[in-house]
């Protein structure tokens, strides 16, 4: 544990499992106090010392104002948001229903809108702060059989350039770190095998594999850190040179 974040107050969505999960304990060993905020009542496991939890739906607005107040009344503010809570519906565009777009988006998207704009509203009176969304590599390139999530992590980097852009004179960063796939249970609801469906992408990266959560939150954790002091605005890929080609 190092003391790198004591004194600064993080909101992380999505924080039940996967890289939320490993999210919230890099952030908590480096002395940040977290509210973690997850849809899953099993969230709670991660209450205790340093860290708070809220359970609720990330598209809903009421959950993205209870969140950021929950963070202030808990620990005094709120100086990081990584909006992380994500879903995917990996269906052909000809079996993808309305439903699956209004679901994927509202969470992937709307999702992450509403709580970077509570975010934002708090770090911009209280002189600044880090926003991190976690994109895909489905933010710059297209992935077949997922086109509500492509399309909702190509608005989720376009959302957090525009954080960036209006942040800047208020201190506030954002970027989005772009994973290539990770060991999760992100498609549970789809397959009973879903992590090792997915680490079956890994011939599909350069690197020969797919990512642990711990090496997406690194990223994550850099990016929420005053080391990434000069970076705002950026689509960092840590995708195992996925999009290198
Ligand atoms: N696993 C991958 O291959 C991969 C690749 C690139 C990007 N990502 C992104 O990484 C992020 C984390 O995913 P993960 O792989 O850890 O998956 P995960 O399913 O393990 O974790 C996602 C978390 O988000 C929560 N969540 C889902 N819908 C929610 C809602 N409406 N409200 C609140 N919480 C909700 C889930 O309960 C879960 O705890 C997501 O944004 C995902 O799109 C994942």
């Amino acid at each position: 544990m190092t003391s790198e974040l004591a004194g600064k107050v993080a909101l992380v969505t999505g924080a039940a499992r996967g890289v939320g999960a490993a999210t919230v304990a890099w952030l908590r060993s480096r002395g940040a106090r977290v509210l973690a905020t997850d849809i899953r009542p099993e969230a709670e496991q991660l209450a205790g010392d340093g860290v708070a939890v809220l359970v609720g739906d990330v598209s809903e607005e009421d959950v993205a104002l209870r969140s950021a107040a929950a963070a202030i009344e808990r620990f005094g503010g709120l100086d990081i948001l990584v909006a992380n809570a994500g879903r995917s519906v990996n269906k052909a565009i000809t079996e993808t229903t309305a439903a699956d777009w209004d679901e994927v988006m509202s969470v992937n998207a709307r999702g992450a809108f509403l709580h970077a704009r509570e975010a934002f509203r708090v770090m911009r009176d209280n002189g600044g702060g880090a926003i991190v969304t976690v994109g895909s590599f489905a933010s710059t390139v297209g992935l077949a059989e997922a086109a509500a999530y492509s399309a909702s992590k190509g608005a989720l980097a376009q959302l957090t350039k525009v954080l960036a852009l209006e942040g800047a004179p208020h201190g506030i960063r954002a970027n989005v770190v772009a994973p290539g796939v990770i060991e999760t249970d992100l498609l549970d609801t789809f397959r009973a095998d879903s992590r090792a469906y997915l680490r079956s992408f890994g011939d599909a990266h350069p690197l020969g594999r797919v990512a642990q959560p711990e090496e997406i939150a690194e990223v994550i954790g850099f990016l929420a850190s005053p080391r990434s002091a000069f970076v705002t605005g950026a689509v960092v890929a840590a995708d195992g040179g996925y999009t290198a080609a």
